[in-house]
């Protein structure tokens, strides 16, 4: 009877580990939701925006670029015109605008973790 239910343990022991196994070969593809808005410098909009625009891909490829407003008005227009994103009502527009022109103006390419000018010895 011990010896029995000693077996069982060990199965169970057995199959579980294989279900972790079999769980981690799982491939891991990249979901957005990996990332979360708080990671993204705060500011109006800043939900709105992330959500809007990780609908498609993730937020860093947002965060990597610094550029102006009207820059980000030509990429919001690229968005709508290339790549499907439907077109956002006025008041959306102005909060995501708002937000990207003000969270990753052409400055800050030089913030932590941005670009760095490997020329500009600081
Ligand atoms: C309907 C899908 C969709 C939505 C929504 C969307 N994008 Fe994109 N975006 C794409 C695709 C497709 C690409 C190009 C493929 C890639 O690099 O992943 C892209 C690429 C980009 C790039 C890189 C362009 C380059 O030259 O490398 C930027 C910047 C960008 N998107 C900004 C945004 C912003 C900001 C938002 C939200 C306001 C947004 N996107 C929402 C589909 C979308």
């Amino acid at each position: 009877m011990v010896l029995r239910s000693l077996v069982t343990l060990i199965l169970v022991a057995i199959l579980s580990a294989a279900g972790i196994v079999f769980a981690d070969a799982q491939p891991k593809t990249f979901t957005p939701r990996d990332e979360s808005p708080e990671e993204f410098p705060a500011g109006p909009g800043r939900d709105d925006t992330f959500y809007t625009c990780t609908a498609c891909h993730n937020f860093k490829l947002v965060a990597q670029q610094g550029m102006s407003r009207r820059q980000w008005e030509e990429t919001l227009a690229m968005m709508t015109e290339k790549h499907g994103m439907p077109a956002l009502d006025p008041k959306d527009r102005e909060a995501v605008l708002g937000y990207l022109e003000k969270a990753f103006a052409p400055s800050a390419r030089a913030a932590p973790g941005g670009w760095q000018n490997p020329f500009l010895n600081r």
